[in-house]
């Protein structure tokens, strides 16, 4: 079924108005126009054949699926494997040496929000791996979330497309990737050892749900959200790190960060320590 629907401007700003106000997201209407041919789509997986009746099954049967539908679709993925890699050797060389200690194995817990179909947490796991001996001094756990739940699903399975995996360098996708036809699968052991949870970042009592962290990385969403949602997050994460945990943001997403919570670490690398 060919989608005949033709979303009008006062549709999208009806469903723009919606996914702020039940999921968080804050699309101006110019924004959610780029993703107008996703949203049609959804009209003809789920068979639906008028903007009203999408709208009423979204508000008063708040369809679960649909909701994660809309919400898919109008999520930016783009992610690959390396991406700012320089974070993660500050992070293996400088970061985490930090919490080694003589005689115990302390537990690391690192979170990746958002972590899309995982390149970005992988990436992290696949520098420690190569950085020898932290693994048998540190209880690592890795935990990514996303709000949109295709992407946890595909970084579940850990297969990747050449695109993601261009800027690996060739020796570490030799020792890490297994070529099944056009696909390259990440070695098992490293998928299973990760978590990944879809999540939205704007949900309440992400705290009781998560625990906390001693490192967050967050690269590559903050750019999305306006001023208000940006320091929302920013109290968010600020409410998710232990004492003294660090905080590795993208280079777009760093500006209007509270100085008064969070102090700059390295100039540069857009990594931050929170400070009580
Ligand atoms: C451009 S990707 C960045 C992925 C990765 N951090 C990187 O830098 O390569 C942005 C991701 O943010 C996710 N996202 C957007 N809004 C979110 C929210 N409210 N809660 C959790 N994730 C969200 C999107 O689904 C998308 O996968």
């Amino acid at each position: 079924m060919d989608s005949s629907v033709d979303l009008t401007s006062s549709e999208l700003d009806k469903l723009a108005e919606y996914l702020q106000k039940h999921t968080g997201i804050h699309l101006e209407k110019k924004k959610l126009q780029r993703f107008k041919r996703k949203i049609e789509a959804i009209f003809v997986k789920h068979k639906i054949a008028t903007f009203n009746d999408f709208y009423h099954q979204l508000r008063f049967l708040a369809s679960e699926e649909l909701i994660q539908d809309l919400t898919n679709a109008v999520t930016v993925n783009e992610t690959y494997f390396w991406r700012e890699h320089q974070q993660f050797e500050l992070l293996v060389k400088e970061i985490l040496p930090l919490y080694v200690r003589e005689g115990s194995t302390p537990k690391v817990r690192i979170l990746v929000s958002p972590c899309s179909s995982g390149e970005e947490l992988y990436s992290i796991m696949l520098h420690i791996l190569e950085a020898g001996s932290l693994l048998e001094k540190l209880n690592i756990e890795m935990i990514g979330i996303d709000i949109d739940s295709s992407m946890i699903e595909k970084a579940k399975r850990g297969f990747y497309s050449q695109r993601s995996i261009d800027k690996v360098p060739k020796k570490l996708l030799e020792k890490y990737f297994k070529k099944v036809g056009a696909f390259y699968q990440l070695e098992r052991s490293v998928v299973k050892a990760a978590h990944f949870m879809q999540v939205n970042i704007f949900e309440k009592d992400l705290e009781k749900k998560m625990g906390h962290f001693d490192i967050i990385f967050s690269r590559n969403m903050l750019i999305y959200f306006n001023a208000a949602d940006k320091q929302h997050c920013f109290e968010t994460f600020h409410s998710l790190m232990k004492e003294g945990a660090t905080l590795f943001l993208g280079h777009a997403d760093a500006n209007n960060i509270d100085k008064k919570r969070f102090k700059l670490l390295k100039n540069g690398f857009h990594v931050f320590e929170k400070i009580v």
